[in-house]
């Protein structure tokens, strides 16, 4: 990938939009044994945990038939319920690439597995992280408009080179979201939901600021890609998500060019505070 998010060629193998074949056939016992352990882990922590909708999706696309999820047998109902797809690519793909698939409703989702030595892996996206995490909140119709709706900006973004103001909110709502229910704070985001530490750390831990989703607030702030946030933003509803994503970013990005980062632990007297973080697990690293 070039440094301005548009693509080269493809990887061999790989078609013109870079997506494989999910080559459901080759994946090994172990492989399927290591979907079925996460799996388990998961679907028993998370109930309190994540919001309805996640919850729900989870259970309408049935992603325990046993072992890893056969993409063929899952986008039917996926496509059913909100026009979704989820397409297998060799790992991370390049922005615009990305951006094309989301716009057009196909989630490309990475074709292999973490190891079984390594469950609670954080790197490169595998098709736990990419399906688990991600695809029950596609079957939400209103997420699954936000989604499309994210696709879009990023297109008009890399124009504009605005991508790394655009990038905090994918990683604060659709990787680390949270969201305010009359139950209580329930997660949302994908990085969390396939995460076990995380999934208690995010709701549990005294240690993140917790505060009120607010769209240019959440471009501002900077984002760890390497352990457990500093802070999570808390969305009233999905739809008022969707509609802060309908309004004319170019206006935004005008406004932040004018407008410094926010240090990553900061708190503004204009926040809703859920909960002030004491910081001590990052002060402690
Ligand atoms: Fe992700």
């Amino acid at each position: 990938m070039s440094a301005d998010g548009f693509s080269a060629a493809p990887p061999p193998g790989a078609r013109a939009d870079w997506t494989i074949d999910q080559g459901w056939d080759a994946y090994t016992a172990v492989e399927h044994g290591v979907w079925d352990t996460l799996y388990e882990r998961q679907a028993a922590l998370l109930p309190g945990r994540a919001a309805d909708p996640f919850l729900k999706g989870l259970e309408a696309l049935d992603l325990h038939r046993g072992g890893i999820p056969d993409f063929a047998r899952i986008n039917p109902e996926l496509k059913r319920l909100t026009g979704w797809t989820v397409v297998a690519v060799p790992g991370l793909v390049p922005d615009d690439v990305f951006f094309d698939h989301l716009a057009n409703r196909r989630f490309p989702a990475g074709q292999f597995i973490r190891k079984a030595d390594q469950l609670d892996y954080l790197q490169e996206p595998d098709i736990f992280h990419d399906v688990f995490g991600h695809v029950p909140m596609l079957t939400d119709p209103t997420f699954a408009d936000y989604m499309e709706a994210y696709g879009k900006g990023g297109q008009r973004a890399l124009g504009l080179g605005q991508l790394h103001n655009l990038a905090r909110l994918y990683w604060y709502t659709v990787e680390f979201g949270l969201i305010d229910t009359p139950a209580g704070t329930r997660i949302y985001g994908a990085g969390i939901v396939s995460s076990h530490a995380e999934s208690i750390f995010a709701l549990d831990d005294p240690s993140p600021n917790r505060l009120g989703f607010d769209l240019e607030r959440v471009m501002r702030t900077p984002y760890r890609i390497d352990d457990f946030q500093q802070v999570y933003f808390v969305i009233p509803s999905l739809q008022a998500l969707l509609d802060a994503t309908l309004q004319d970013f170019a206006a935004i990005y005008r406004r932040l060019e004018a407008a410094s980062d926010i240090p990553i632990a900061e708190i503004l007297p204009a926040d809703r505070v859920f909960t002030r973080g004491t910081q001590a697990y990052a002060t402690s690293k």
